[in-house]
């Protein structure tokens, strides 16, 4: 295979803490004046320029910084419709309560195939063109056997992390026969979609009448355990409830949002850091016009965090890791390595990842560039696009 060595960084984030000869004050494993060599994919060697060995070929990346590509570890991208006319009356204090998912449960079943997945592929090269290298995409519009199925069997094209929701929320249909549509969603729905699926999420929430309880959401999980899928939770987005303590009691990879958090539940998730990731998910803040989440408070308290979008077209539809950044560092209290780590190595520890989200021998060579010569500029210069990922084998992040 042909082997590839990218000269000119002019600094390189490694995020790799053993890495001899890096500066590692922000444990991003920095490196200035670097190189970096690719084969079949994967990083075969990472040091300072002068030390590069030879290779078939060679690509200058004209003094700019190259960074792990983000990892974008919770996204809603099989969808169809807009929803722009919610956002706007939530800017006008409108509360976000989950109802409109309906909206979007008619528009992505209406769809044909011919026409969901182009949306999707937009949305995924949206979100490379912003320096995103792997992303998590799960289901969640279909809320039927065959939509569910349909929507997952289109996610797998464009990445390994997808994601079965069945249990986004109850559909109107099943309004009246909630625990009907629980037994589907562990039943004919997850034997049809686990094949296609990695991992199993729900949006366990009592502060919406759509989504589910303790109870149900336990259910859900446990049969998705069963079938052999990891576990993920939607929890404490609204207010406080019990999405954390159960994402915990049940080893669950990440819990997503912790928007509200009781002191109880950050100890809960400090003493489980090696096991379950907070992903927080500040642009559904921005977009649900909600208080930001204490990045803070968390990081100081021992919890392992990851920051990932959200893309979705009710809460935040935004591809953008850079503007998570953004508002991670503004309003979170995070400082931009911390940021930078969470939307990488974090977002990758949620997926149970450590090939990704780091740069070191073996590492997937899924690398972002910024038209920058630091990470500093993606904070610094706020807004302005300068991260897009690098495709050093033509190969596409799965
Ligand atoms: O993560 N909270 C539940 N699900 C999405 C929103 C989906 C929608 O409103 O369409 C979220 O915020
Ligand atoms: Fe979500």
């Amino acid at each position: 295979m042909t082997s590839t060595v990218f000269t000119g960084i002019a600094e390189l984030v490694t995020n790799d803490v053993t890495l001899e000869g890096a500066d590692h004050s922000k444990h991003l494993g920095l490196l200035s004046d670097a190189a970096i060599v690719v084969q079949d994919g994967l990083i075969a060697w990472v040091g300072p320029a002068s030390q590069a060995p030879p290779a078939d070929q060679r690509r200058e990346v004209g003094g700019n910084a190259v960074i792990p590509g983000f990892v974008d570890s919770h996204s809603h991208l099989v969808f169809a419709g807009d929803r722009s006319q919610e956002f706007e009356a939530r800017m006008t204090g409108i509360r976000y309560d989950g109802g409109g998912i309906a909206t979007t449960v008619n528009a992505t079943r209406a769809a044909s195939d011919d026409e969901l997945y182009p949306l999707v592929a937009a949305r995924v090269a949206e979100m490379r063109a912003q320096g995103t290298t792997t992303v998590e995409i799960k289901s969640g519009y279909g809320l039927n056997v065959e939509d569910e199925a349909r929507s997952l069997r289109i996610a797998a094209e464009f990445t390994s992390e997808t994601t079965f929701l069945g249990a986004h929320v109850v559909p109107p249909e099943f309004a009246e026969s909630r625990s009907e549509y629980v037994d589907l969603v562990t039943g004919e729905m997850l034997a049809a979609c686990a094949p296609h699926a990695r991992w199993i999420d729900v949006f366990c929430e009592p502060h919406s009448a759509h989504a589910f309880t303790e109870d149900e959401a336990r259910v859900v999980l446990s049969a998705g355990r069963d079938a052999g899928l990891g576990l993920r939770v939607h929890g404490n987005q609204l207010g406080h409830g019990p999405g954390v303590r159960l994402a915990v009691e049940m080893s669950a990879a990440s819990v997503d949002h912790c928007t509200f958090l009781t002191d109880e539940d950050v100890e809960q998730l400090a003493a489980a850091s090696e096991t379950t990731v907070a992903t927080l998910l500040p642009g559904v803040e921005f977009s649900t016009r909600s208080p930001y989440p204490d990045a803070r408070r968390l990081l100081d308290a021992g919890v392992s965090i990851a920051l990932a979008t959200d893309c979705n077209p009710g809460t935040c539809n935004s591809s953008s890791i850079p503007f998570v950044l953004a508002l991670a560092v503004r309003e979170m209290g995070l400082t931009p390595a911390e940021a930078l780590l969470a939307a990488t190595v974090g977002s990758a520890k949620s997926l149970r990842r450590n090939d990704i989200g780091v740069i070191r021998a073996g590492s997937r060579a899924d690398l972002a560039v910024l038209d920058a010569p630091s990470y500093l500029h993606l904070f610094y210069r706020a807004g302005v696009p300068l991260a897009r990922a690098l495709e050093p084998g033509g190969r596409h992040g799965r």
